[in-house]
């Protein structure tokens, strides 16, 4: 159990600086139970603490794990150039909190995306010593064939890479797409291996990472949803 002053507690959610903080439950915006609490000083108990700012209620949480279903066109680099970044999908509390996409996915790619402001999860998860599975859905160019998919599971020598890259697994979903599952995180691996095998990549999709799926979690292009413990777990069920 962890008391804390209501200013302080409404800063580690991203509600803005503790000044910010302070004017925000002096104007009377912030209310706990249904009750305005005006003094940035009165103290709660922070374990399942639910709390609304300008009407809109919100749990507390030491931290945020979720997932979003990315869109084309948006950016995972903290300073996107040419396109918007991915937390501008996301309420603005988060990027106050620093939450941070674990891995990146290109401009172009869809689908998978786990965000966290918890830097020992974010490093787990993006360890290649975890051997976390991520799993594509690929729309090949040109029609997939028995030969691409030996090439990948045999290896592809990729340009920069001292040992060719393989696939886990990789299976054809249907003449032009395919599902390759992949441990490591290099740069366009996918794009890469698939340019390597001879054929190239016309559009990518993360569908899972680990054993959680995101037809699991039923989100639309750029929905997003909070993770609990067990929908974690399963993002290492696979490693
Ligand atoms: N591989 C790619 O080529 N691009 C991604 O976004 C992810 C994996």
């Amino acid at each position: 159990m962890s008391k804390q002053t209501l200013d302080r507690i409404l800063q580690s959610q991203g509600f803005g600086t503790r000044k910010g903080c302070q004017k925000l439950i002096e104007a009377g915006e912030v209310s706990i139970a249904g009750a305005s609490v005006a003094d940035p000083r009165a103290a709660f108990e922070t374990d399942a603490l639910e709390f609304a700012v300008y009407g809109e209620s919100w749990d507390y949480r030491e931290h945020v794990y979720i997932v979003l279903n990315k869109p084309a066109n948006f950016e995972c680099s903290r300073k996107p150039s040419h396109h918007p970044g991915v937390l501008t999908l996301l309420p603005e509390q988060f990027a106050w909190r620093d939450v941070q996409p674990v891995g990146r996915l290109d401009h172009d790619t869809t689908g998978m995306l786990l965000m966290s402001d918890d830097g020992p999860f974010i490093h787990a998860q993006s360890s290649p010593k975890k051997h976390i599975p991520k799993i594509y859905a690929a729309t090949a160019h040109d029609p997939v064939t028995p030969e691409l998919i030996a090439s990948l599971l045999a290896g592809v020598k990729l340009h920069d890479e001292p040992a060719p890259l393989a696939a886990v697994s990789c299976r054809q979903l249907d003449d032009h797409r395919l599902e390759i599952v992949l441990e490591q995180g290099k740069y366009h691996q996918v794009k890469r291996m698939l340019a390597a095998a001879g054929n190239h990549c016309d559009a990518l999709c993360r569908i899972a990472i680990g054993g959680l799926t995101l037809a699991a979690l039923g989100l639309a292009e750029g929905e997003w949803c909070y993770l609990d413990e067990a929908q974690r777990a399963l993002l290492v069920s696979g490693a």
